[in-house]
């Protein structure tokens, strides 16, 4: 991906989604669309988004058997995505078999395989969190256990924090890709993202690309947005 800004198009139809991508689509890297959006419209939607040309990021963090996972990673597959999430607490077999039908099917439609990204521990839980569902690792702890376990699985991504980047970095292998959310640049208001990073420092640390969602979507010109961050990047 030449330009690394994937814009969260949390939005809650595809009227409006497919609006504001029109505005948008010289000046992103591609377009993501997540539970909302997609339980709203449906995978029309991404086949409107790619028959204009635009790349998507379908965010549905499928968590369920291997069997499960695999055939809805086959279908997204088949819906042309370019990214899709998969959670990696589903386990070893999970992602493989996930990782497996991307490719598969991918050769199969003569296509590039689209980047099955790991969901490690939600930036939402902290300790305590864990420890209610029987996890007693810090999130730290997990994230860098659930990083790892992805690896060996042969996932080629993942999705982390901007704290996390750093660390995954010392222990991943360099060809993982690493998509970040919590980017907001300078001066931006934080929402409800508590720890950020600034698109430069977040690309600086080793982040492959970054999703960002209300400082483009929320501004009064959403193009101009996502120009100024893309020039910030060189
Ligand atoms: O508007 P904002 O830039 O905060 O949007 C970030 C996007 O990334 C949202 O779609 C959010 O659900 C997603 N995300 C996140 N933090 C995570 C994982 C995903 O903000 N840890």
């Amino acid at each position: 991906m030449k330009n690394p800004i994937i814009v969260a198009l949390d939005l809650p139809d595809a009227a409006s989604a497919l609006r504001l991508a029109e505005r948008l689509t010289s000046v992103v890297g591609a377009f993501k669309i997540g539970k909302e959006l997609f339980t709203a419209s449906g995978p029309d939607i991404v086949r409107q988004f790619r028959a204009a040309g635009a790349s998507v990021f379908l965010d549905l963090k499928f968590h369920d058997i291997p069997h499960t996972v695999a055939k809805a990673v086959e279908a997204a597959t088949r819906l042309d995505v370019q990214m899709m999430t998969i959670h990696t607490s589903g386990g070893l077999a999970m992602m493989q078999a996930a990782e497996k039908a991307a490719q598969e099917t991918a050769r199969q439609l003569d296509r590039p395989a689209p980047l099955v990204l790991g969901v490690t521990v939600l930036t939402s839980m902290d300790a305590h969190d864990l420890a209610q569902t029987g996890v007693n690792a810090t999130p730290a702890e997990q994230v860098m256990l659930l990083a790892q376990l992805a690896a060996q699985s042969g996932l080629r991504g993942l999705v982390c924090s901007p704290q996390e980047i750093t660390a995954l970095r010392k222990v991943l292998p360099s060809t993982m890709q690493l998509v970040t959310p919590g980017i907001r640049p300078a001066g931006s208001e934080m929402g409800d993202q508590k720890r950020t990073l600034t698109p430069k420092e977040a690309i600086t640390a080793g982040a492959n690309a970054l999703v960002i969602g209300r400082p483009i979507t929320g501004a009064t010109n959403p193009q101009a947005a996502a120009q100024s961050i893309l020039d910030s990047l060189n």
